[in-house]
């Protein structure tokens, strides 16, 4: 992460400035009150591909004898649900033709809005669909602009539009939440800092209680033209989407102004999937076992699994291989002073390495940004 002063410098300069959503820029509030919830939130897109790595495992073969001992423990989904993977390419990186699996978030995004009959939740850190946000002229803001475009028409569509975001936040004053507003959108904005000197750093969409995107992407232009994002997204599946508009809507309340979080959540935030229980849902002739996780733990009731449950039991899980992709590496906390050592998921991966010859590998991102601080942990691995 860079400092507030280097922030301020150079987000004049250049599109690709403070592109890292975990940043946060607000001024009178030192960045030592941000704590692990970040640290938990920037391991997000790690969970979200353990997730997809574990969940979507081959039926193991006849005979098989090892089958996980919380098989059988779930709800079968009545569901005709069906998954894709969805990623964003950098403009100017070339793939050659046919490598890049997923389907493109820009095509998503808009395949979503267009299905909108009746209502639309979105969560994301922040909003920056234009150039103006950031004072940048680019065009490579286009495809972010017809996004908003088309969110802004919702409301005339008659579909019900809530969206939620953060404080601290990246942008403080967006153009895009104040023009959301002015078309009927209702926008809450959750003092994340206040209830838990945290963010919201969660990013998904849900799309008439039944589709459902998660992802990396916040509503961010360079998300769809500038930066590598990763996500999924799951269509026809009301089961799944009814349990995230438990997570939307405990944002949704904690934005009421002077809100406190309850204790205990009540029962109409308790989930009946979790790790525990996953639902099984057959998609495209793969049975997977899907659960929803959430961070940080006051956010949810306990019946909900934690990111970091999660994260940890799929990497000991793994029997043959993991792979991570993530923006930074570091076993330590980033935000919290002192800096403290933080080695549960880095402890995983090396037992995972060494006990039980699960390959590893690690996608990080190396940029004129990133702290060389990460290089020895990294080396260590
Ligand atoms: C899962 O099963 C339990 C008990 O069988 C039931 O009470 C619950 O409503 C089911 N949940 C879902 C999401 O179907
Ligand atoms: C890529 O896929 C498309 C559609 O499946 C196909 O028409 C095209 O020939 C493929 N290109 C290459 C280079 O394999
Ligand atoms: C943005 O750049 C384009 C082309 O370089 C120029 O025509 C336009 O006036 C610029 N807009 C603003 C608001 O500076
Ligand atoms: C929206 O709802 C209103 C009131 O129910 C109705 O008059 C109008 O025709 C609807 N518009 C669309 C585009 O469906
Ligand atoms: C936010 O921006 C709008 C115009 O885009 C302006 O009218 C308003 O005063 C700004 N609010 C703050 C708090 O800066
Ligand atoms: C969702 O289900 C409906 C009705 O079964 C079907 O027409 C539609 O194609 C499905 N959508 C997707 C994206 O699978
Ligand atoms: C929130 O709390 C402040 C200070 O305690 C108070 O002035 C304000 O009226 C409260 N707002 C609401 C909506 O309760
Ligand atoms: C799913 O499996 C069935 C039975 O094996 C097969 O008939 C069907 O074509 C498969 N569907 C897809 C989409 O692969």
């Amino acid at each position: 992460m860079f400092n507030r002063k280097q922030f301020l410098e150079g987000r004049m300069s250049s599109v690709y400035k403070s592109l890292h959503d975990s940043y946060v820029s607000n001024k009178g509030r030192s960045t030592s009150c941000l704590t692990l919830a970040i640290v938990v939130g920037c391991l997000t897109v790690l969970g979200i591909l353990l997730a997809i790595a574990v969940l979507e495992r081959p039926p193991l073969p006849k005979g098989h004898e090892t089958l996980p001992k919380d098989s059988g423990g779930g709800n079968f989904s009545t569901d005709q649900c069906s998954m894709a993977l969805v990623e964003s390419i950098p403009e100017h990186v070339k793939y050659k033709p046919n490598v890049t699996l997923g389907i493109p978030l820009e095509e998503v995004w808009k395949d979503l809005i267009s299905m909108a009959t009746d209502q639309m939740d979105v969560a994301s850190f922040y909003w920056t669909l234009t150039g103006e946000d950031i004072n940048v002229n680019s065009s490579s803001d286009i495809p972010g602009r017809g996004i908003l475009k088309e969110l802004q028409a919702l409301p005339s569509r008659n579909v019900s539009v809530r969206v939620v975001t953060s404080i601290p936040t990246i942008k403080t004053n967006s153009t895009d939440l104040n023009g959301l507003k002015q078309k009927g959108v209702h926008v809450r904005k959750v003092n994340f800092g206040r209830l838990t000197k945290g963010v919201l750093h969660s990013k998904f969409w849900i799309v008439d209680r039944k589709h459902v995107f998660i992802g990396s992407a916040n509503m961010d232009w360079r998300a769809l033209t500038q930066v590598k994002e990763l996500g999924v997204v799951i269509y026809n599946c009301s089961s799944l989407a009814k349990d995230l508009q438990k997570i939307f809507q405990s944002y949704w309340v904690m934005g009421k102004p002077n809100s406190s979080l309850p204790q205990p959540w009540p029962s109409e935030y308790d989930t009946d999937i979790n790790k525990h229980h996953p639902l099984l849902v057959e998609a495209d002739n793969v049975s997977s076992r899907i659960y929803l996780a959430g961070s940080p733990p006051s956010f949810f009731p306990l019946s909900r699994t934690q990111d970091l449950e999660a994260i940890l039991s799929a990497i000991s899980e793994a029997q043959r291989y993991v792979d991570v992709a993530v923006m930074e590496y570091f076993p330590t906390t980033r935000f919290e002073k002192p800096r403290r050592y933080w080695p549960f998921i880095d402890d995983a991966i090396r037992m995972a390495a060494f006990e039980r010859k699960v390959k590893i590998r690690m996608l990080i991102s190396c940029g004129r940004d990133s702290d060389p601080a990460m290089l020895p942990f990294l080396q260590s691995l």
